[in-house]
């Protein structure tokens, strides 16, 4: 069986990470162009180092779901499978799944790099907090104290190769997405059609997850969308399942593993078919 999973945000939610469209999501309080832009980052990165470090500490203060621990499941009984992710956590690394079976398509906020040379800094096990990261709180549900400080890069990061700032290692409004990433998504959309794709907790803003779960499947293979919500991709889905992601996955992934992709039970629904519950 050959599968692709696209995952965002909503994936996490349950394991208490915010969306960033959603009621409580980020991008519902904070304006995107003050703390994901590069911009941004040349206005005040002391503003911007906060909010990656705030949103770090919650990560690693987060459990696995079993939205995690489903997709990695999948991927153990997948002949042929890639997740893409839009998350810039480590949740779907920590479930278990492998480094290769996954492309960050936004980045990886654990890794630091450096804004002007090509040093990078990944890894917990490197210091990819900036100096001052150790006396940050967590705020319960909402970001607190992202003001900038009177010494405004008090408590960046420089490079220790060039000296230049060191900033978060994921993709802002307005980058570009990784070369790297890009063709490890195109090389596995070239080596075949899939047989299901299975799209979770996204509202597919960006165009490029709505083109690859689109290229992504084989004629008359599954398209599942896993979310609470509609999305610009739900009229293409041929099923639809209105649930959190750590309900629903863990036994459409039973379902998959024991029936495989043909057999998948119950047997609902078109885009205009009864939701599947
Ligand atoms: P969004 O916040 O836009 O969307 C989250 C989606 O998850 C929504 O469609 C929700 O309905 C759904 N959702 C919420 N809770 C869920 C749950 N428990 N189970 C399943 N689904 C659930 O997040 P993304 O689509 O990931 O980019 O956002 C895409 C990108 O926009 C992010 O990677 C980030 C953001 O700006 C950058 O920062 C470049």
């Amino acid at each position: 069986m050959r599968v692709l999973v696209l995952t965002g945000a909503g994936v996490s939610a349950e394991s208490g990470i915010p969306t960033f469209r959603g009621k409580d999501g980020y991008w519902r309080n904070l304006d995107p162009a003050k703390l994901a832009t590069p911009e941004a980052f040349a206005r005040d990165p002391q503003l911007v180092w906060d909010w990656y470090r705030e949103r770090r500490e919650r990560i690693r203060n987060a459990q696995l779901s079993a939205a995690h621990e489903a997709v990695a499941r999948l991927a153990h009984h997948t002949d042929e499978f890639l997740l893409v992710t839009q998350n810039v956590d480590d949740l779907h690394t920590r479930a278990g799944l492998a480094k290769e079976k996954i492309v960050q398509i936004h980045g990886d906020i654990f890794v630091t790099r450096c804004s002007r040379c090509d040093f990078s800094d990944a890894g917990r096990g490197g210091s990819p907090e900036p100096p001052g990261a150790s006396a940050l709180k967590l705020g319960i549900g909402r970001l607190r104290s992202i003001a900038a400080t009177s010494e405004k890069n008090q408590d960046v990061p420089r490079c220790p190769r060039c000296r230049a700032l060191m900033r978060p290692g994921v993709v802002w409004f307005g980058e570009q997405l990784s070369r790297n990433e890009l063709e490890r998504v195109e090389n596995f959309l070239d080596g075949g059609a899939c047989d299901v794709v299975i799209v979770a907790g996204t509202t597919a803003t960006f165009g490029y997850i709505i083109d690859w779960a689109l290229r992504a499947r084989r004629d008359g293979a599954e398209l599942i969308e896993v979310n609470p919500e509609e999305t610009p991709l739900s009229r293409f889905a041929t099923r639809l399942v209105r649930e959190p992601a750590a309900i629903a996955l863990p036994r459409i992934v039973d379902e998959l593993i024991a029936f495989g992709s043909t057999k998948l039970q119950p047997q609902p629904c078109g885009p205009s078919a009864p939701i599947w519950r």
